[in-house]
C-alpha cells in the first residue's frame, strides 16, 4: 500500500502486526532484565508516542513512565545535526535505571546528547530502547543501545509515530519513502 504526505509518495515497509509481534518480544526480554529494578521509562517525545504505549503494554514488572521532548529536528526529511534542548525532564534520576524509549536513531546525535544529560543526573543505569535504528546512518557511538526492534537501511521512514512535516505519525504502519510523486 501506499501513501502520499505532502510532496512524497511512501509504500508500506513494516506492517502494525509485525511491530507489534517484534515489540511483544521486547518487553519479555525488558520483563527478565529488570526484573528485580524498578526502572524509569522515559519516551521520547513526540515521535516515540506509539511505540511507548504498545511497549509498556508488554512490560509486566512495577516500572515507572515518563515522556521528555528533545528539540533538534525541524519536520523536515534531514536531521539538523544539533540538539537543542531537553524539555520536561521533571523526576529525580539520581540511583534510578533508566530506559529511554525512542522511535527511531538515525545519526545517534540526538541520543548521545540525551544520555550525557541522563549521566549527569546520576542515573544509575542507562539503556536504550529503540524501534527503529539505521545503523550505516550512525554517527555516535552508543553502547547503551541495548533493545532494538529494527534495522532498517538509511531511508526515510514515516508512520506510527515518526512524521514527515509534522504528518503521518497517525499512520498504523511504517511506510518508507519511495519517489516524488510524477508532475502529470
Ligand atoms: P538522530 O539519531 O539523527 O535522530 O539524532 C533524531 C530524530 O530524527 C528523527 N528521524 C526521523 N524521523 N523518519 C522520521 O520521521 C526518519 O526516517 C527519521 N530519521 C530520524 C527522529 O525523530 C529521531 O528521533
Ligand atoms: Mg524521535
Amino acid at each position: 500500500m501506499k501513501v502520499q504526505i505532502e510532496d512524497k509518495e511512501f509504500s508500506c515497509f513494516l506492517e502494525y502486526e509485525q511491530i507489534k509481534k517484534r515489540t511483544r518480544l521486547l518487553g519479555i526480554q525488558l520483563n527478565v532484565d529488570y526484573e528485580k529494578r524498578v526502572p524509569v521509562f522515559i519516551g521520547v517525545l513526540n515521535g516515540s508516542f506509539l511505540f511507548m504505549a504498545d511497549l509498556m503494554k508488554e512490560v509486566h514488572i512495577p516500572a515507572e513512565i515518563s515522556f521528555i521532548k528533545v528539540s533538534s529536528y525541524h519536520g523536515q526529511d534531514t536531521t539538523s545535526g544539533t540538539v537543542k534542548s531537553v524539555i520536561g525532564l521533571d523526576i529525580d534520576l539520581k540511583g534510578r535505571d533508566v530506559v529511554i524509549v525512542e522511535d527511531i536513531v538515525d545519526t545517534g546525535i540526538t541520543l548521545s546528547y540525551l544520555v550525557d544529560v541522563l549521566k549527569e543526573k546520576e542515573a544509575a543505569s542507562i539503556a536504550i530502547c529503540t524501534l527503529l535504528l539505521k545503523p550505516q546512518s550512525l554517527q555516535r557511538e552508543l553502547e547503551e543501545i541495548a533493545y532494538v526492534g529494527f534495522e532498517i537501511p538509511n531511508e526515510f521512514v514515516v508512520g506510527y509515530g515518526l512524521d514527515y512535516k509534522g504528518l503521518g505519525r497517525n499512520l498504523r504502519d511504517i511506510y518508507r519513502f519511495v519517489s516524488a510523486p510524477s508532475e502529470t
